[in-house]
C-alpha cells in the first residue's frame, strides 16, 4: 500500500510577523484559498486515501491540525513531544506505518510548498513509487535549478536510467554561496525538493546503518503502539535523540540514491521575497495585498491585515502589518528574519 507522511513540524520563521511559533508557515494561507498543508494534503489525497496520510507535528500544533484537516483521522495525527528535525519526524512515522502494513511504500513530503501542476507533480510520485520498488531505492525528487539558493539541498547527478532517474553521485546539504554558484555553473546538479518516496524496510535499513540510535528509537516505540505506554515511549525515545535532518543523517551518507528531475512548477516559498515571484507584480515591480495606497513606491511587498497602509517614495522594502506587530524590511535582509526572531524573548 501506498503511504504519505507529511512532516508539519517546522517553525518557518521567515514569514514573521504573520508566522508565529504558534502558527509556522504550513498553517498560512499565503498565496491562494487554502493554507500550504491543506493543499499539500489535497495534492497527494488524489493518489492516497486519508487513512493513509499521517501528519507528523509538534504537540504545540495538534489543535491547528486538527482544524485545517477534518479529513484527517486523528489516530494518524502523530504528535513529537519535542522537535528533532526531519530524521527523527521520518522514524516516528515509520514506527506507525510499518505497525500497519509491512509492506508499506512511503512518499514523505514537506507541508509548505507551492507545487502549480498537480497532474505533472503525480505522475512524478507514481514514477518515484515504481524507482523505489526495482531495488533498495531511496528516491528524491529534484527541480533544475535556476539561481544559486543557498537554503537547498544539491544534488550531483550522474547517467540517466532507463527508468528515467539520474544516478545520485553526491548530496550536498546548503552549500555556500561560492559553492552554490559553482554548482549551479556546472550545470550537473538539482535542487533537492526535500519530497522522498521509499519501501519502509529500505529507509529503515538505512536508519540502522547511518543512525543506529534513532533505529533503536524507531524500534522501541513501535513495540509501544497502542497500549498504553505509546506516548511515554515516544516522549523517552525523542529526548534522547539528537536534532539531525534526513538530508545530513541519510541522504548525504546512503547509496543506491536515485532522483527523478522534475519540473511541476516548484516553490518552496521560502521568505516574504519569494512573493515576488508567485504573485502578480504591480507596474512599479510590487506586490501589494490588503488596504494598500502607494505613491512612488517601486519593488515593495506590502501587506496589511485591515489597517490603511500608505506608501510614500519608498524603493526595496518589505512591510508587514499584523494585529499586533509591524515589519519593516530591506528586501535583501529578507533572510535575516529569523535571526531577528532569535532575538526576541516574545514570539507569539
Ligand atoms: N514533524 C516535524 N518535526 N517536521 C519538521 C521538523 C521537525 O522537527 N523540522 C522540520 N519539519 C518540517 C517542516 O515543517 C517542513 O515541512 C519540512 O519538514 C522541511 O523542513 P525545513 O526546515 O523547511 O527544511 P529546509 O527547507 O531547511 O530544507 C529541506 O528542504 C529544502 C527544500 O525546501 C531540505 O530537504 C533541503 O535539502 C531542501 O532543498
Ligand atoms: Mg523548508
Amino acid at each position: 500500500m501506498l503511504h504519505a507522511v507529511i512532516m508539519a513540524g517546522g517553525r518557518g520563521e521567515r514569514f514573521w510577523p504573520e508566522s508565529r511559533l504558534s502558527r509556522p508557515k504550513q498553517f498560512l494561507n499565503l498565496l491562494g484559498n487554502e493554507t500550504m498543508i491543506q493543499s499539500t494534503v489535497r495534492r497527494i489525497n488524489r493518489l492516497i486515501p486519508c487513512d493513509n496520510i499521517y501528519i507528523i507535528t509538534n504537540e504545540m500544533y495538534k489543535e491547528l491540525v486538527k482544524e485545517q484537516l477534518p479529513t484527517i483521522n486523528e489516530e494518524n495525527i502523530i504528535v513529537e513531544p519535542v522537535a528533532r528535525n526531519t530524521a527523527a519526524c521520518i522514524g516516528l512515522a515509520c514506527a506507525f506505518i510499518k505497525k500497519k502494513d509491512k509492506h508499506a511504500n512511503m512518499v514523505v513530503l514537506p507541508s509548505d510548498h507551492l507545487i502549480k501542476d498537480e497532474d505533472r507533480f503525480l505522475n512524478m510520485i507514481e514514477l518515484g513509487f515504481k524507482k523505489a520498488n526495482l531495488g533498495e531505492n531511496l528516491v528524491t525528487l529534484g527541480i533544475w535549478p535556476n539561481y544559486p539558493e543557498t537554503a537547498y539541498g544539491y544534488i550531483k547527478i550522474g547517467n540517466m536510467d532507463e527508468d528515467l532517474a539520474f544516478n545520485v553521485e553526491r548530496f550536498v546539504e546548503k552549500p555556500d554561496a561560492e559553492t552554490a554558484n559553482k554548482y549551479i555553473n556546472e550545470g550537473k546538479y538539482l535542487w533537492n525538493s526535500g519530497m522522498f518516496i521509499w519501501h519502509v524496510d529500505t529507509i529503515m535499513k538505512n536508519f540502522e546503518i547511518h543512525m543506529p540510535k534513532l533505529f533503536d528509537g524507531i524500534l522501541n516505540i513501535e513495540k509501544a503502539i497502542g497500549t498504553g505506554n505509546q506516548n511515554h515511549a515516544i516522549k523517552e525515545e525523542f529526548i534522547k535523540l539528537d536534532s539531525i535532518s534526513i538530508d545530513y543523517g541519510i541522504m548525504e551518507k546512503a547509496k543506491n540514491i536515485y532522483v527523478l528531475p522534475c519540473q511541476f512548477g516548484w516553490d518552496d516559498v521560502g521568505s516574504w521575497t519569494s512573493l515576488e515571484r508567485l504573485d502578480n507584480c504591480d507596474d512599479e515591480g510590487n506586490v501589494l495585498k490588503g488596504n494598500v495606497i502607494s505613491l512612488d513606491t517601486h519593488r515593495c511587498i506590502v501587506k496589511g491585515s485591515g489597517k490603511l497602509i500608505a506608501t510614500v517614495g519608498i524603493d526595496d522594502l518589505i512591510v508587514v502589518e499584523t494585529e499586533d506587530a509591524i515589519l519593516i524590511c530591506k528586501k535583501d535582509k529578507a533572510q535575516d528574519i529569523k535571526q531577528l526572531i532569535g532575538e526576541m524573548k516574545e514570539l507569539s
